[in-house]
């Protein structure tokens, strides 16, 4: 409301139907209340001349539809409506094996006319009874990306919806989707699939199909590195599956971006996912660069304070992240909770009295100083300090607030989505020496403050029943969730005396999750023995992590009910070839008020990977 109020307000020549227009999102980003920073829509209305405008049979919808950010009546739809161009390299088309995607860019667009598209959502897949529809116009300056707002739904039902070029048959695909249930509603169960790392050019993105075909969730989670930045295969080698993502050199501009998501976007297994399931989405590093951290990233190698950078960017880091945001709103399905605020992606979400879905951002937002690979000792030495935060202040508070309210509403489950793990782990190679860095100081490990102040947060007002879910790793990992009290757990003392065998003093359980194709941290073609025996070791130094598995790819699908929070890892085998083969690696639960991995760790589901042995 506030929003058509403010615009109509600032904007009085706009045409009649002006609604319309801003019934496309991504126009309003980045803020609704600085016009200035954001696209004026009247000029973009002004470019409707009579005779400029595209005919139908020249528009297409590129890259499929998604949905996602789930309310109990309401659900973002999203397509991309654009004239259709020769794809301008017929043989990178082949090679890829991709849908043809209609490249432009500013030099090629003939006209620049605005697009005007219609939506409706039903109950049926016929479309025959629609509860909500609309009109929204999209333009290539935002990408020809489209997002509208569906509301007036019922909760947590099933819905179909489709967009057609206005005035013709031109229709994008039917997508399907569901809303959230309502706050208080009962729910007896949930199924979620949760996501992380897809590096195009190392694998297909088999795993986004599994959940698709098997129609077993009811939402996708992604945790971030949805896209990388890199040049091809980020300077190292990789797979030779000839999947070369355009363009071909690291992200900088706006254009680099938004191209960057076009080719992911025509992998069928993530174009199946999106069009079947509404998702939830955050960013981790790669959305934007490598080990970002508030102010940079690893090649800029800058420090807080510190003007010293030995890289020379096209342009600079904060033109860049905004560049790389702004990319993001366009393609991505997701609110932007604060119209003023276009870094804010942390928000939570209420699944009825089962669960608090909460997500946090803790990469771009504000975090303190990241690894930057060559200050490790220097980050070592101030993981520790109180000052040093990986959400930010705002965030912080924002996240504990969460927690209580939740914990105060009743909801049975708290769940986490990070993008690195929680847990402490040390991931120290048996016999190493000192040249490799045991913990991984880009985590929650190193910003131990924040961990701690979460951890007396959750422990000092007996917050239970929380469900951390983690991705960038590229590997699997259970672990109990527990405050250990110092930073080298040698021998094992815990500030709550915590038992790793019996999971006594835990707090509830993290659950990391593989990648969907990026490569393990063993390297791409590391073997299955290499693996298990680094999983062993893992299992066997850590006290509170209860399984590994660094082998596979794939994906983990949590259920939740009152009783019980069970995850299923899923590895797929084979990422070099689009197939639908997969293997459930084992299966994990933690029952209502345990708090703990449940004994014995993954019953009898174990197939791969390392289970902690009984002393
Ligand atoms: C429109 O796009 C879809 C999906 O990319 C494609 O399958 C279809 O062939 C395109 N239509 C035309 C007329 O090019
Ligand atoms: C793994 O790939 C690297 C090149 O990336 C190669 O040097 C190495 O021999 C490969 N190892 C195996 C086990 O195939
Ligand atoms: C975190 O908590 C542990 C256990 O109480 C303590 O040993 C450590 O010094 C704390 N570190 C920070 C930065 O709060
Ligand atoms: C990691 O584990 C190894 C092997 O147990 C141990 O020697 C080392 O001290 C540990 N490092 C840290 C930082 O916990
Ligand atoms: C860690 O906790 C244990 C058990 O509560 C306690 O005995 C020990 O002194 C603590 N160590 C530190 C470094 O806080």
């Amino acid at each position: 409301m506030r929003t058509i109020e403010f615009l109509t307000a600032t904007l009085p020549f706009l045409p009649v139907g002006f609604a319309s227009w801003a019934a496309n999102l991504n126009y309003l980003s980045p803020s609704t209340h600085h016009p200035e920073l954001g696209i004026s829509i009247r000029r973009v209305v002004k470019r409707t001349e009579p005779g400029a405008s595209y005919t139908p049979d020249k528009l297409n919808f590129t890259h499929g539809v998604a949905s996602g950010d789930p309310y109990a009546t309401s659900v973002i739809l999203w397509t991309r409506a654009a004239p259709m161009m020769e794809p301008v390299d017929d043989h990178e088309t082949l090679l890829t094996g991709a849908v043809p995607v209609y490249w432009h860019g500013p030099e090629m667009t003939p006209s620049n006319a605005p697009i005007c598209v219609d939506w409706k959502v039903a109950k049926d897949k016929a479309l025959k009874e629609v509860v909500s529809c609309g009109k929204a116009y999209t333009s290539s300056d935002v990408d020809y990306t489209v997002k509208v707002e569906a509301k007036n739904l019922q909760p947590f039902t099933r819905y179909y919806y489709q967009f057609n070029i206005c005035d013709s048959d031109v229709k994008s695909p039917l997508g399907r989707t569901k809303t959230a249930p309502g706050e208080n509603d009962d729910v007896s169960k949930l199924r979620l699939a949760v996501y992380s790392c897809a590096f195009y050019p190392y694998g297909h993105f088999n795993a986004y199909g599994h959940s698709a075909r098997k129609d077993s969730i009811d939402y996708a989670i992604h945790l971030g590195d949805y896209i990388y930045e890199y040049e091809l295969y980020g300077n190292t080698d990789g797979p030779p599956i000839g999947r070369i993502p355009k363009p071909e050199h690291e992200l900088f501009t706006l254009y680099d971006y938004r191209q960057r998501y076009a080719t992911y976007r025509t992998d069928p297994d993530l174009l199946l996912s999106h069009q079947t399931f509404p998702w939830i989405t955050t960013w981790d590093d790669h959305e934007v660069a490598d080990n970002t951290w508030k102010a940079g990233y690893a090649t800029l190698r800058n420090m807080e304070g510190s003007f010293i950078k030995l890289q020379e960017d096209p342009v600079s880091f904060d033109q860049r992240k905004m560049n790389a945001v702004r990319a993001y709103f366009e393609w991505m399905p997701l609110r932007q909770v604060d119209m003023d605020d276009n870094l804010r992606i942390w928000r939570s979400t209420a699944l009825g009295n089962l669960a608090d879905l909460v997500i946090l951002d803790t990469r771009q937002y504000d975090r303190s100083l990241a690894e930057l690979y060559f200050n490790h000792d220097y980050i070592d030495s101030i993981s520790n300090e109180a000052s040093r935060s990986m959400m930010g202040g705002r965030q912080e508070a924002w996240f504990y607030r969460q927690l209580s309210e939740s914990k105060k509403r009743g909801a049975t489950w708290r769940i986490i989505g990070s993008q690195t793990l929680f847990s402490y782990i040390n991931s120290s190679r048996p016999n190493a020496g000192d040249e490799f860095p045991a913990i991984s100081r880009d985590t929650w490990s190193g910003y131990i403050a924040t961990r701690n102040r979460t951890l007396h947060h959750l422990y000092s007002n007996d917050i239970k029943n929380n469900v951390f879910l983690a991705g960038d790793s590229h590997s699997a990992w259970v672990s109990d969730l527990v405050w250990l009290n110092s930073t080298d757990p040698h021998p094992i003392p815990s500030e709550a005396d915590y038992d790793p065998f019996s999971g006594r003093g835990a707090i509830g359980v993290e659950f990391g999750g593989t990648a969907v194709s990026s490569p393990s941290g063993l390297g791409w073609n590391a073997t299955r023995e290499q693996a298990q025996f680094r999983s062993d070791y893992a299992v066997e130094i850590n006290p509170s992590l209860q399984w590994a598995e660094m082998f596979h790819r794939g994906y983990t699908e949590v259920e939740l009910s009152h009783e019980v929070a069970k995850a299923s890892f899923f590895g797929v085998p084979d990422i070099w070839t689009r197939n639908d083969v997969e293997v459930k690696l084992a299966e994990f639960e933690c029952y209502r008020d345990e708090n703990k991995v449940r004994r014995p760790i993954g019953g009898s589901t174990v197939k791969y990977g390392s289970v902690k042995k009984s002393p």
